[in-house]
């Protein structure tokens, strides 16, 4: 499988509880290696703009307040197939679907904060990772 990199958030749910590390934790334990990392608070613009694709969905409002809330960590994880693996670690999207290990259920309070955010595919990973990233930044 190709070595990929991936866009994650620790959301200020995660943040506010100190959780970083332990999140870190999960993902190295995994395999995957955080190549680049920093610790933002966003406005509510700047999270509003990340989140666009969900910006006629109900929960859109909400999602954006919640992000630019609190601090958040970015990082971009590195390994093999890691688009998918940092999915399998993060867990369902709703903790009350998440396997047992997983960060979600692990550590997430509900839907809405549920601890870290992950790309989906290769196309989103690259937006993501440019979005909060340039090239400079990512040491692997
Ligand atoms: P994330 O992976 O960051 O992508 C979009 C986010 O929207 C998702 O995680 C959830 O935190 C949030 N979300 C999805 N569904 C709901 C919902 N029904 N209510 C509130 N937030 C939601």
């Amino acid at each position: 499988m190709a070595i990929e990199r991936t866009l994650s958030i620790i959301k200020p749910d995660a943040t506010r509880r100190n959780l970083t590390g332990k999140i870190n934790a999960k993902f190295e334990e995994a395999g995957l290696r955080i190549v680049a990392q920093k610790r933002l608070h966003l406005s509510t613009a700047q999270a509003g703009k990340f989140y666009e694709v969900h910006k006629d969905r109900p929960f859109y409002g909400e999602l954006v307040e919640f992000m630019a809330s609190e601090p958040v960590v970015v990082q971009v994880l590195e390994g093999e197939g890691a688009i998918a693996k940092n999915r399998e670690v993060m867990g369902a999207t709703n903790p009350a679907n998440a396997d047992a290990g997983t960060i979600r259920k692990d550590f997430a309070l509900s839907v809405g904060e549920n601890s870290v955010h992950g790309s989906d595919a290769p196309e989103t990973a690259k937006e993501e990772i440019s979005f909060f990233f340039s090239g400079l930044e990512l040491v692997g």
